[in-house]
């Protein structure tokens, strides 16, 4: 069975979905391995170092002519896969509720298009999560852009010229990648406080040191809905967190947002005239800018001023960290597919009944078949 890896094609797309190290595992596990041409050039990997693993090395229709499972980061349009031979395999982020068309294209080109951030949540599952390994990396960088931008330190300083106070961290929203974010501003000696719908996380935040900001004494205040996702909030509940908000975020420093509700546009949990009330000089990461964006006026790609807070809104940030990124991203493609390996066949068997295979699998033998997109 060969597995082939490309090139990401997507405008500052980094990573890589193999590293030398997966690809000898591939071979260990009895595949071969085809890696397009520069596919690590963005996280640092030579050419040289897939071919010393095992690899073979070559343009993008050469390796796909015989590819039986093609994985890559960010998922290619059919036109971009010239020569796929019907039931390929392609794992991938595969976004499908944001481009359709393209998923529709998979199918009529005989695809089986399998979304590998549609992972499901389960404890089998948490070595091929790439939310997971993305968001923590994301956290911790969200924290790291905030420190450049801000024109101050972060811990506190008893020096023979005075003391400095340390920064005050404000996150919001304690998934995986706010979690990172703020065990990083601890690290950076930051005094952070934290705050999220769901009220499983005030004894996560409270571990790590952090101080947690949580609305009180109103309806349905639990937030937690299916797979620990947090759910739309009443409006008695968003006033409420709105007037908390307020109170607590004219006096910080630094704030991180990473609230995301699934299959919905992110919540806005700052506005405009909340940002009014910080400090000049203040630093607000919107980690959810590409989903609809936490705050007001934050901009996908660019870093804004508002009312002298400069307001950040990278794109794709795990792509700002490649090298450990792409190790990560490429671990989880290959526990997924060491998972799914059948070792007397010599190749991969997904059985459809399977609870990760019928959760990532969107296309198959030529018909759309995931249950969120039909209907
Ligand atoms: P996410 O990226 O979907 O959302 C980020 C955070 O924003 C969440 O904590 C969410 O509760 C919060 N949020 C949403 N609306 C908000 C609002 N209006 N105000 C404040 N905060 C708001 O979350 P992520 O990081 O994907 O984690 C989701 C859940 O999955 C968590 O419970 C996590 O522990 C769990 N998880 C389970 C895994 C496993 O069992 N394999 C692996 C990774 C995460």
């Amino acid at each position: 069975m060969r597995i082939a890896v490309l090139r990401e094609t997507v405008d500052a797309e980094c990573r890589v979905a193999a590293t030398p190290e997966t690809v000898k595992k591939f071979i260990a596990l009895g595949a071969t391995v085809a890696v397009e041409a520069g596919a690590g050039t963005g996280a640092n990997i030579a050419d040289a170092l897939y071919a010393e693993a095992g690899a073979i090395i070559g343009p993008r229709e050469q390796i796909l002519a015989e590819a039986d499972l093609v994985a890559a980061v960010q998922g290619p349009a059919v036109a971009d896969l010239p020569g796929i031979r019907p039931g390929t395999v392609l794992a991938a982020v595969l976004s499908p509720f944001a481009d359709r068309a393209r998923v529709d294209g998979y199918a009529a080109a005989g695809i089986d298009a399998l979304a590998m951030e549609l992972m499901p949540r389960i404890t089998r599952a948490q070595s091929m999560d790439v939310l997971s390994s993305q968001s923590n990396l994301s956290g911790y960088k969200s924290v790291i852009d905030a420190a450049e931008a801000y024109g101050r330190a972060f811990p506190m300083m008893m020096t023979a010229a005075g003391t400095i106070s340390a920064a005050r961290v404000f996150v919001m929203g304690v998934g995986v990648a706010g979690l990172q974010a703020i065990a990083t501003a601890r690290r950076l000696g930051a005094l952070v406080s934290a705050t999220d719908v769901r009220a499983a996380t005030r004894e996560q935040i409270e571990s790590l040191g952090a101080k947690a900001i949580f609305v009180a004494d109103v309806k349905g205040i639990e937030g937690e809905g299916t797979g620990g996702y947090a759910t739309e909030m009443s409006d008695e509940y968003k006033a409420a967190q709105a007037a908390l908000v307020s109170s607590h975020i004219a006096k910080q420093d630094i704030v991180v947002t990473t609230a995301l509700i699934p299959g919905r546009p992110a919540p806005r949990l700052i506005s405009d005239e909340q940002i009014a009330t910080m400090r000049p000089g203040s630093v607000i990461v919107d980690l959810a800018v590409e989903s609809g964006g936490n705050v007001e006026g934050s901009v996908p790609g660019s870093v804004v001023m508002r009312h002298g807070v400069k307001v950040i809104g990278h794109r794709n940030v795990p792509s700002r960290l490649a090298a450990d990124a792409s190790a990560l991203y490429s671990r989880n493609v290959y526990n997924f597919i060491a998972a799914f390996w059948d070792k007397d066949a010599g190749k991969t068997a997904w059985p459809a009944d399977d609870e990760i295979v019928k959760g990532v699998t969107l296309t198959r033998g030529g018909a759309v078949v995931h249950e969120r997109l039909l209907g």
